[in-house]
């Protein structure tokens, strides 16, 4: 080959194929005067390079020996730009959209077992994402122990009018939740009490991981990571984390109107839909149409009424003694069921229902326990302990209708897969 095409050739595939450079280099430096000529100039250039956000140029060794084939920055997953339904109007993004950098910055904090004590535990340790990324046991194992509740699943966190997280909502963002599993004792560890480490001691040992510092450089221009960084780059992964391929979405798309008869659906479903959005009918009254399910959990996104109160479920995990009133901020009711029609692990704050059949029971006819001071008044008109009184068939129908809320994109898209070859 002339030494001119060739280093033409050179030229061009040295910003985009660093594999393909590694192995002319090689065979380059066996050639001692070749070696010469490349070792100078162009050898400088062999570790891969990718442009950041900012326009500059970053090199990631370290991210590409990690990562290999599951993260190539030169061509970001796409995380910002999904396409959103037209009737999902909810967003509780404030000012920290989702960027295609920042939310693969996420996702390998996200599968990072380096964010425990114990270097074992990962949030996707408790929120897997075969589960729409809840858990199936009651507490999650942690690095030191078991949750207080049950892990919530993360799918269409974002699609809520609610801002704050967890089941009592005691983050107020959430940027501000996912730095908080961290800090927990038995979740991650790094808690600052009681001799554990704090956070900062975490956050020296990720400064000294290379892949980070590649990352972090890539996503902000420089390696510092504070915990700030850390808080915005995952909750962008967890944002993008979005299902709309149900048979619900399929009906929303052909009809546009949540009351209309869904062509796609079957008449068990219909009257499912019908009952789930439909007022729960008075007492006395002869005819059954309703469950008065959408007053709190409102579709078409299912996201809780920020207003609601108690649900009547109020045990606490690994404790009969306690109970818990303040867990009113349930997930979305998307994706309650995997593809197969699978549980995705278990239902409530204590994880007391493991089937649809007995969530429905449950609301069907509440039970007041005279300790929950803080009951939903829905669920006790007139001071009565709510009596839906629906037949079988139509619980049969309001569960069939449930199962028409999972998608199956988001169980094994690769963007919301660990990163890491082995996890
Ligand atoms: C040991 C298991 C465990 C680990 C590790 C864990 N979580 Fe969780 N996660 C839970 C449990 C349990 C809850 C519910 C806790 C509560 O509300 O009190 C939860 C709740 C959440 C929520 C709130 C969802 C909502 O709708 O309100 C988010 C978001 C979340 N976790 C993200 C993360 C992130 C990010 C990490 C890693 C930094 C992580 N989790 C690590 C178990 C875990
Ligand atoms: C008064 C408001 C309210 C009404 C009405 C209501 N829910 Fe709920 N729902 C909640 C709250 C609050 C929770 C979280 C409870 C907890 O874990 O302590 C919840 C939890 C759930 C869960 C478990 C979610 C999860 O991820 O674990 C399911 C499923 C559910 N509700 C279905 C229904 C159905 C079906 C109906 C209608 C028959 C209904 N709900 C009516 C407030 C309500």
């Amino acid at each position: 080959m002339p030494k001119k095409s060739f280093l033409k050739m050179f030229a061009a595939v040295a910003d985009h194929q660093p594999i393909f450079i590694r192995s002319l280099k090689s065979a380059a430096c066996v050639t001692g005067s070749l070696c010469i000529l490349f070792s100078m100039a162009a050898c400088q250039k062999l570790k891969p390079a990718a442009t950041t956000p900012n326009g500059t140029t970053a090199a990631y060794p370290a991210v590409q020996s990690t990562f290999s084939s599951t993260i190539n920055l030169n061509a970001l997953e796409n995380y910002a730009a999904q396409p959103i339904p037209g009737y999902i109007k909810k967003d509780n993004t404030g000012t920290d959209p989702i960027t295609n950098a920042g939310a693969t910055l996420g996702r390998v904090l996200f599968y990072d077992k380096n964010l425990s004590v114990t270097n074992t535990i990962a949030c996707a340790s408790c929120h897997k994402q075969s589960m729409a990324f809840g858990d199936n046991v009651i507490q999650s194992q942690g690095a030191n122990g078991l949750t207080a509740r049950h892990a919530m699943r993360l799918v269409n966190a974002r699609f809520a009018q609610e801002v704050r997280f967890f089941w009592d909502k005691r983050a107020s963002t959430l940027e501000d939740q996912t730095t908080q599993p961290i800090q927990n004792h038995n979740e991650m560890g790094y808690s600052g009490l009681n001799g554990d480490p704090d956070i900062n001691a975490l956050i020296a040992k990720l400064q000294g991981i290379n892949y980070y510092k590649e990352l972090f450089t890539f996503v902000y221009g420089d390696a510092t990571i504070t915990q700030a960084r850390m808080q915005n780059a995952m909750a962008q992964f967890i944002r993008s984390i979005q299902s709309f391929d149900s048979k619900f979405d399929a009906g929303m798309a052909a009809t546009g109107n949540l009351n209309a008869n869904f062509p796609n659906f079957t008449a068990q479903e219909n009257l499912g839909k019908s009952l789930f959005i439909s007022r729960p009918s008075p007492p006395g009254s002869p005819v059954i149409t309703g469950a008065g399910c959408q007053s709190c959990h409102r579709a078409p996104e299912f996201d809780i009424d920020p207003t609601s109160r108690d649900n009547g479920i109020i045990g606490v995990a690994g404790n009969p003694l306690l109970i818990d009133v303040t867990s009113v901020n349930p997930p979305s009711l998307r994706n309650l069921l995997d593809p197969t029609g699978k549980v995705n692990g278990l239902y409530m704050h204590d994880g007391s229902i493991n089937n649809l059949a007995a969530v429905i029971d449950h609301y069907n006819q509440i039970v007041i326990n005279p300790l929950n001071t803080n009951l939903d008044p829905k669920l006790r008109p007139g001071g009565q302990p709510q009596n839906l009184r629906l037949s079988q068939a139509q619980k049969d129908a309001l569960a069939a209708f449930l199962s028409t809320l999972s998608g199956n994109d988001v169980y094994t898209n690769k963007k919301w897969s660990s990163p890491f070859i082995s996890f």
